[in-house]
């Protein structure tokens, strides 16, 4: 996986990078998980210098809940559609159990964020992080989905 950038720590990670990361871990602890116990914290850059939070929220009917990367990124794009977002910084962890690595977003995450990674045609550079080891880093979204769908298809 050539486009994937691992680094050991997130000591390693730009200053920049390393703040917009420790906004997403102090999110990841505002989650609303009482079902899962799996906090995620998600942070995105825009290129006006904001930076817009969310995490996941879950709800007594399961399906009804968000995960923290649409709730950052629909935050983001309701009160800033004009502004490109570079980079997405997310960070999960387990309440019951140490998360060494870091896990990637899910499909439904892969699929809003890179709608609008199409839509602003700039790419939407992504870090993942676990509570603790390796930051994992990709370029864009859409290595993240190959064979995706778009609006290609509906016009
Ligand atoms: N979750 C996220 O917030 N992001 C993902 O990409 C995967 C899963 C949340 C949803 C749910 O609240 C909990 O993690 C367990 O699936």
């Amino acid at each position: 996986m050539e486009y994937l950038k691992r680094y050991s720590s997130v000591k390693e990670l730009s200053q920049e990078d390393h703040d917009l990361l420790m906004q997403a871990i102090q999110s990841r602890e505002l989650a609303y998980a009482p079902y899962s116990h799996f906090r995620v914290g998600s942070a995105i850059k825009l290129a006006n210098g904001v930076v817009v939070t969310g995490n996941n929220q879950e709800n007594a009917v399961y399906p009804s809940g968000l995960c923290a990367e649409r709730v950052a990124i629909f935050a983001a794009r309701s009160s800033y559609p004009e502004v490109i977002i570079e980079t997405i910084a997310i960070t999960c962890r387990h309440e019951e159990q140490h998360t060494d690595k870091p896990f990637t977003s899910c499909g439904s995450c892969r699929q809003v964020m890179l709608e609008y990674e199409l839509n602003q045609q700039e790419p939407i550079r992504i870090l993942f992080y676990g509570e603790s080891g390796e930051v994992w880093e990709v370029p864009n979204t859409k290595v993240l989905l190959p064979f995706f769908f778009d609006k290609s298809a509906l016009i």
